[in-house]
């Protein structure tokens, strides 16, 4: 975890002091000289158009800014090219259903992204009050008016939970046939985990309570869970997957709910 996290007044003060106030953090009227994580608005120099330009950003110590972007960078290109309903995690949720889906462990938004291009609406559930703040920035850009339609479409599919998904689940039990639980892996070694993920590790570390997520989500779910696990890891404990979908370095493990037989 950091040490310390802070909110950078400039360029944007009026938002910034609204968010450290939000987020109980401390304002940094000076730009970020410690040697440490810091939130801001990142003025991004190849922005697609005028709202896309400040992006909410965390700065860590050791990368550059690392925010979600739904209109341009990599999302969209994996939304153009990434094998649509065909790749392993578009099968894993049995995509060609247009399931109702929540994404019990929404991150940094990738996957949902993911389902909400193939045509699902997608309820994103995230319990880091700093990942979510990523997250609704990004949701709010990409329904400005000069995003162009298709995404703006997609976004629109996409909605917001700041909540531990587990609480969340027993508490509104949410009417979704699919949920879907992608928990922080343990760490990897800092050459192997993608910028977005080294930061997203340092920020709210290991997730370990995925058991009890996963026994929330199969009291829930009407059709299936799907877990992401890495490849050659254990299923998370519980009840054994009914079937697997693999990829070079993932394994998504499915949980059937007809398969259960759980009393409804
Ligand atoms: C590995 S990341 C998910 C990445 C995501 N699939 C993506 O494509 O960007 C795991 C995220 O799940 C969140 N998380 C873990 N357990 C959670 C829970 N019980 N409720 C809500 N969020 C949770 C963590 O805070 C973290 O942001």
């Amino acid at each position: 975890m950091p040490h310390t996290l802070s909110v950078n007044a400039e360029p944007c003060p009026d938002k910034a002091q609204a968010l450290a106030q939000r987020l109980n953090l401390p304002l940094n009227e000076e730009s970020n000289a410690q040697n440490d994580f810091a939130l801001g608005w990142w003025p991004d120099p190849k922005a697609l158009s005028e709202t896309q330009t400040f992006k909410l950003a965390l700065f860590p110590p050791t990368s550059g800014p690392v925010y979600v972007d739904f209109v341009g960078g990599k999302k969209n290109h994996r939304r153009q090219f990434g094998g649509g309903k065909g790749q392993p995690l578009a099968k894993a949720v049995a995509i060609q259903d247009r399931p109702r889906i929540l994404d019990a462990t929404a991150g940094m938004g990738g996957d949902a992204f993911v389902f909400a291009s193939l045509g699902c609406d997608v309820t994103l559930v995230e319990r880091s009050p700093i990942v979510a703040a990523l997250l609704a920035d990004a949701l709010e850009r990409g329904q400005q008016p000069d995003v162009p339609e298709d995404i703006r479409q997609i976004v629109e599919r996409m909605s917001l939970v700041c909540a531990d998904a587990a609480d969340y689940l027993r508490a509104e039990r949410p009417n979704v046939d699919v949920i879907y639980l992608d928990p922080m892996y343990p760490e990897k070694k800092k050459a192997a985990a993608k910028k977005d993920m080294q930061a997203l590790q340092a920020l709210v570390g290991p997730d370990l309570d995925s058991e009890a997520l996963l026994a929330a989500a199969l009291h829930t779910a009407e059709k299936r869970v799907v877990v992401k696990r890495p490849k050659g890891a254990p299923a998370l404990k519980g009840p054994e997957p009914n079937a697997t979908v693999q990829s070079p370095n993932t394994r998504y493990d499915i949980y059937s709910i007809k398969a259960l037989n759980r009393p409804s």
